[in-house]
């Protein structure tokens, strides 16, 4: 595995510093820490910082006016897309009412309504909604609160969580020892304790004759190993993002709900991409038909318009702490801020009132041809995903799907891709902490036009990259 942890959206790599920009060039480069990005490249006077300063629907522009189709909604994230001043406006009200007042030990209109309407969103008894101001820490908090809830159930030994391989699940200490990325984790160890890894559902990469539930299964074999009474959760995405979209083979969450109800181990469908309409419905668990016993949130619930998440519960788990003096000992100050509260509830209002999970419902189909379409590109070796969230997998060889060295990854996704599929105007995301791949996650207003548009970026500069780094350099 390449152990390259910058990665990301795609993105310049030796634009000149043109004219307009200079300032905020200067200042990015002298003050700005970016995440998860290697800021020498920048060192470089040659090397520009991209500055987006405007969005609209579906396109963004930089600081000198270049456009650029948004294919990956900033980070899977502005879902209704940019430029809807409404979800401003929503928020600015709610500062005149009250700019912010905490959720430790008081409620407030926005956060009491936002959990309401969450809870009648979410499938079967996901009533309780703990508000929490980010993905990472929607995670942490629903790790914590599965130890919490089997400590007061009388099983203060089940403390540990099972995630995939390859899977992102966040930063912080505790998210972090649930993600599968090892270059990710290994710079900070040790990790907080009880972490567990097994295999993830990227069918694409296993041997013919494997059932289809192998990877579910895999989960029951890693519980039964660390003994099921020292197991407090199993932490899954509906379609995992790390290594590639991979989905779920069909009754794959059947499989491992019923492996969770048999050792009394609480399931977590960690929703901070798949939620929001990005697999054509408001949670990513109504796609598959699963009930799990928590949900975390983030991204979309505000489209990105206000840093916020959400732990949704079911009221199983809630229940121990509706009693005496039992208390889910844990908060964030921002959790439920009212001006996020307020955001989210017009985030929502946009995608009920435009029918933005139909639309994605209505359209994955064009969307998934259009990708489907560039198969004929020797470099494509599997397109996969599901709604507004699809990945393509590169490789050497179709036939024998031999993927690419590091050095060669190295060339293809940092010396060419981003940077050139940046300059042609879109912004997707290139990756390889799995195999190579280029993910598309674009607003859910996208339509033909932006599916026509990803196509005639796409199409030749994967063609270049073909020429560039496997015919040139093999
Ligand atoms: C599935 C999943 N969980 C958790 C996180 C962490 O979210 P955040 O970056 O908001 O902390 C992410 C971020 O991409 C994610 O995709």
């Amino acid at each position: 595995m390449a152990t390259n942890l910058t990665t990301g959206p795609t993105a310049p790599s030796g634009h000149s510093a043109g004219a307009g920009g200079g300032d905020l060039q200067e200042l990015a480069k002298r003050h700005l820490w970016m995440h998860f990005t290697r800021m020498g490249a920048y060192a470089d006077p040659a090397h520009e910082v991209p500055i987006i300063v405007r969005g609209e629907g579906c396109y963004v522009y930089d600081q000198h006016g270049r456009r650029y189709l948004d294919g990956l909604s900033a980070l899977y994230c502005v879902n209704i897309g940019h430029g809807r001043a409404e979800l401003g406006e929503a928020a600015a009200r709610q500062a005149r009412d009250l700019g912010f007042y905490t959720n430790w030990s008081y409620a407030h209109p926005p956060s009491i309504e936002l959990a309401a309407r969450i809870a009648a969103l979410a499938p079967g008894d996901l009533n309780r909604v703990f508000f929490v101001s980010g993905g990472s820490e929607a995670v942490e908090t629903a790790w914590k609160l599965a130890k919490s809830y089997h400590a007061a159930t009388g099983e203060p030994r089940k403390h540990k969580i099972i995630s995939r391989y390859l899977a992102y699940h966040g930063t912080s200490m505790g998210a972090l020892t649930a993600t599968g990325l090892p270059p990710l984790r290994e710079p900070f160890e040790p990790l907080t304790p009880g972490g567990r890894h097994a295999a993830n559902t990227n069918s694409y990469r296993w041997a013919e004759d494997r059932h289809t539930l192998w990877a579910a299964d895999a989960i029951e074999e890693a519980i039964l190993f660390e003994g099921p009474h020292t197991v407090a959760a199993v932490i899954l995405e509906p379609v995992q993002n790390g290594g590639g979209c991979f989905v779920p083979q069909e009754g794959y969450f059947q499989r491992v709900r019923e492996i969770c109800d048999r050792h009394d181990v609480l399931l977590i469908s960690d929703e901070v991409i798949c939620a929001w309409g990005r697999l054509g419905h408001m949670l990513g668990c109504e796609r598959y038909g699963y009930q799990p016993d928590m949900i975390t949130t983030a991204k979309g619930l505000t489209s990105a318009y206000a840093p916020m998440g959400a732990v949704i519960a079911s009221d199983r788990v809630a229940e121990p702490f509706l009693h005496g003096a039992e208390t889910f000992v844990h908060g964030f100050t921002f959790g439920g801020h009212p001006m996020a509260c307020a955001t989210a509830m017009a985030n929502i209002d946009v995608l009920e009132n435009e029918r933005l999970c139909e639309h994605v419902r209505e359209r994955e189909d064009e969307f998934r041809a259009m990708l489907e379409s560039l198969r004929d590109l020797p470099i494509v070796g599997d397109v996969r995903g599901a709604g507004y969230f699809h990945a393509i997998e590169l490789v050497k060889d179709r036939d024998t799907k031999e993927t690419f060295s590091h050095e060669e990854a190295e060339e293809l996704l940092r010396g060419f891709l981003s940077g050139e599929l940046y300059r042609r105007g879109l912004i997707c995301r290139t990756d390889d902490r799995g195999e190579p791949i280029v993910q598309l996650s674009p607003p859910l207003i996208a339509d033909r036009e932006q599916f026509e548009e990803i196509e005639a970026i796409l199409r030749p500069t994967l063609a270049e990259a073909w020429e560039r780094v496997v015919k040139r350099g093999g």
